[in-house]
């Protein structure tokens, strides 16, 4: 991405714009090995190699993050009252636009991405994508075929009708069940609305996957890291999307 250098600084948390235009102008950043002193200086921020009073600084403001997440925390880029997902990262990922794609209800755990790049958020979302998402649910009650065959008909909910869904019983009791459910859409609560028509509450909820991202190579619960080059590749496809 193109940006002044002192943009760049901002954009990454450093200090106020003031600040870092001083900074830049006392010869503290070199760009490329050189030192800039000039804060309109242009700068490529995904290739350009950046040092900061003598430190490496990793300068890149495009990321993706895997983040596997806890239960108790609030799906949102802030909220005033209750911790979010986002205090789970360092300050910089807040500093560059990192925002969750979509949402998981406060009591679900499992995959969460959070992008920097607002156009692939919203293509992932959109509902003509059709971004499969597995979940894997507890519910009350014993689960039946014929449940399984009214997630795949297609369920009739109060203000929309899900699209069809493929449900899988793991395991079947009188007081709990669990399931395996994939399903294409990403309404508000679901997959707890899904159930809740069948007659079924979701005691735990937890997403194993969000298209071609899985928790099979980490990270652990509360944890999280970048994606792997394949892993972008692969959710660039998933949103028709060339990567940057
Ligand atoms: N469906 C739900 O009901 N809750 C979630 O958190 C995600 C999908």
């Amino acid at each position: 991405m193109k940006m002044r250098l002192d943009r760049w600084l901002t954009t990454l948390n450093v200090d106020s714009r003031s600040r870092v235009k001083e900074i830049i102008r006392n010869g503290q950043v070199k760009v490329d090995g050189k030192t800039v002193t000039d804060p309109a200086f242009s700068c490529e921020t995904e290739t350009q190699h950046l040092m900061l009073q003598g430190r490496e600084t990793d300068g890149r403001v495009m990321r993706h993050v895997l983040l596997n997440k806890p239960a108790g925390l609030l799906t949102a880029a802030r909220d005033p009252k209750q911790p979010t997902v986002m205090d789970l990262l360092p300050d910089v990922y807040s500093g560059i636009g990192c925002m969750p794609v979509g949402r998981l209800d406060k009591d679900t755990t499992g995959v969460l991405l959070l992008t920097c790049d607002g156009e692939l958020n919203h293509r992932l979302l959109s509902p003509g994508r059709h971004v499969d998402k597995v979940y894997r649910a507890t519910v009350e009650g014993r689960l039946e075929e014929k449940d399984v065959r009214a997630f795949a008909a297609g369920l009739e909910l109060s203000d929309f009708t899900a699209l069809p869904a493929v449900m899988t019983i793991l395991r079947a009791d009188d007081s709990l069940s669990e399931a395996e459910v994939t399903v294409r859409e990403g309404k508000f609560h679901q997959i707890k609305r899904m159930f809740s028509a069948v007659g079924h509450e979701v005691t735990e909820l937890h997403r194993l996957s969000f298209g071609p991202l899985t928790l099979e190579n980490g990270p652990e619960e509360g944890k999280w890291r970048e994606l792997t080059e394949d892993e972008t590749d692969m959710l660039y496809e998933a949103a028709g999307m060339r990567i940057k």
